[in-house]
């Protein structure tokens, strides 16, 4: 699980700190269309309050805002404080749009206040994302909708690529591509299940797939640096940095085509009219 990069200098926040530069934006479409699949699954609608929980760069953020318009509200809510430095710049235009530090696991805000909360590709970061799907849902209207993205199971050939990685992974970090064959992120009922037990209803998943194209080697290492891959980066000796890129060229160079397509899991719930908060929230 990649809570295990809070093994880095910094934790968590500190790996995107360090990515939050170049995130999204080494030239290889990725995040954006991932959140936009989870943004059209969520048929935002203007005037909506929105919540993005682990906001990042604003893949997902911007887009919501957009949706809402200025008649609404979108807060992005990110504990990597350069990531919230450059997204709040990146919004600056957009008035009704507001990015602040905060954990996704607590986030202080007030209860029943948001008609869509969404998180894009967060939940598998935090210690508990079952409390975590429980504070959510508290944040929500009755009859707002919860939508959270996950990866499906990872193409087998790019598996071979993080492989590199895994001789200096601790134990924890082992599976910090986050899909994993075991815990709720293994499945779609998995995840399901995580937002049923929190309360919602109506809960449902909806897949698409994503490709990922790298134009060269080098265009693959800048994206596996410039996301949460750094913190397999960071667990490698810097004096053996050279040699897993040079093993990692060594597979690529191999490969006709320099793609993978990526499973992609948004899973969505509402909460229904009589719920109940949560003594646990
Ligand atoms: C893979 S990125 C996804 C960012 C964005 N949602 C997107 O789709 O591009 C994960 C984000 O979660 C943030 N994050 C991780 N743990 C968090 C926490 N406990 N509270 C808030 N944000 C967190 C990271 O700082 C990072 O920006």
């Amino acid at each position: 699980m990649v809570r295990a990069v809070s093994t880095q200098p910094g934790g968590i926040a500190g790996v995107f700190d360090r990515a939050a530069d170049t995130y999204d934006r080494v030239g290889v479409p990725w995040f954006a269309p991932i959140a936009q699949g989870l943004v059209e699954e969520l048929d935002v609608q203007p005037g909506e309050r929105v919540l993005d929980v682990g906001c990042g760069r604003g893949a997902a953020l911007v887009p919501l805002a957009r949706a809402t318009g200025p008649g609404g509200h979108a807060l992005g809510v990110d504990l990597s404080p350069r990531m919230v430095e450059r997204t709040a710049a990146d919004v600056a235009d957009l008035p009704w749009v507001q990015v602040r530090v905060g954990d996704a696991s607590a986030p202080e805000l007030p209860p029943a206040s948001y008609d869509v909360v969404a998180s894009c590709l967060v939940l598998f970061f935090l210690p508990d994302p079952q409390a975590a799907t429980r504070a959510w849902t508290e944040l929500l209207v009755a009859g707002g909708r919860l939508g959270a993205t996950t990866f499906g199971p990872q193409d087998d050939r790019w598996k071979r690529v993080d492989d590199l990685f895994t001789p200096f992974l601790p134990p924890q970090m082992q599976d910090a591509r986050t899909s994993g064959r075991r815990g709720p992120f293994a499945s779609d009922e998995g995840v399901e299940e995580l937002l049923r037990s929190a309360g919602l209803e109506d809960v449902r998943t909806a897949r698409r797939t994503v490709r990922a194209t790298f134009a060269d080697p080098q265009q693959w290492l800048d994206f596996s640096w410039s996301h949460g891959q750094r913190a397999m980066w960071e667990a490698v000796p810097q004096e053996q940095h050279d040699d897993v890129r040079d093993q990692a060229f060594a597979l690529l160079d191999g490969w006709d085509d320099l793609s993978f397509e990526q499973d992609v899991r948004h899973t969505l719930g509402r909460r229904p009219e009589g719920h109940q908060p949560s003594e646990n929230a």
